[in-house]
């Protein structure tokens, strides 16, 4: 069995904190194959940097995704292609720095990772659907035996349609990017999990992630503000999903909360 903790959106110090803290715990206690972690909200909530990326690995991360906020760090293009155990989008341009995919190998098992951006209430972008038909080939000859799909997306109705494109070509499509766990984890009839969002890992005390009063008060008055990250009722959302490494069908797949 291949069992993979996926960690949702981590979000500033408070997410950091609470992922790298417990991930050598968890891997231990769960018995996990692999960590999994989308750090697209890792530094001050808006992008990543290097040496989170660096804090993550040296944490035991096996592969860190991104999403929309992929670039909002200055410098982080350049620094990207340097950089071991991260994706950026799929369907970003071709020519954008930072791989597509990874392929995370532990245990004898060899994983695939990649995420796609969605295009509803989103800037638009590459097909979601066609780059996941492109990728998925490139991991098969690379020689993934399983593959983990991200879809990074606001319209729960591209989310699940885009889990059903991957319906037994992929071990599990986990979503992203709401910020808010969903109740809808489950294994679709060719033995692909499905959860359309793990949530966010970071201050549920918060609008997102955000403290309360900055991000309540743009919608009264539609000032420009701030929105620094919270910090109360840390939590660590995500999914584990069990894959049986024989038929790579996923056997189960739930949503976690860790406090
Ligand atoms: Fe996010
Ligand atoms: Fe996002």
């Amino acid at each position: 069995m291949i069992r993979i903790l996926f960690v949702g959106d981590v979000v500033g110090r408070p997410g950091r904190d609470i992922l790298c803290g417990r991930a050598a715990t968890l891997r231990a206690e769960l018995g996990l194959t692999f960590i999994v972690a989308n750090g697209e909200n890792a530094a001050a909530g808006s992008g990543i940097t290097s040496a989170i990326v660096k804090q993550f690995c040296d944490a035991g991360i096996d592969a860190i995704t991104l999403g929309d906020h992929v670039w909002d760090q200055r410098g982080f293009d350049a620094e990207i292609g340097g950089l071991e155990r991260i994706c950026r989008p799929a369907n970003l341009p071709a020519a954008a720095p930072g791989r597509p995919w990874l392929l995370v190998e532990r245990d004898g098992a060899r994983l695939g990772v990649f995420t796609v951006l969605g295009r509803h209430f989103m800037p638009p972008r590459d097909c979601p659907f066609l780059a996941a038909d492109r990728v998925l080939g490139e991991l098969r000859a690379a020689g993934a035996d399983v593959v983990l799909a991200e879809i990074h997306a606001e319209a729960t109705s591209e989310k699940i349609a885009f889990g059903r494109y991957l319906d037994g070509r992929a071990a599990a499509v986990v979503g992203t990017h709401t910020h808010v766990p969903t109740a809808d984890a489950t294994v679709f009839p060719g033995g692909t999990g499905y959860i359309t969002d793990v949530g966010m890992t970071g201050p549920y005390d918060s609008v997102l992630g955000r403290e309360v009063q900055p991000v309540l008060h743009k919608f009264l008055d539609g000032l420009p503000r701030r929105f620094d990250v919270a910090s109360g009722d840390v939590r660590l959302s995500g999914a584990i999903v069990e894959i049986d490494a024989a038929t790579k069908r996923t056997a189960s797949i739930r949503l976690v909360t860790i406090t």
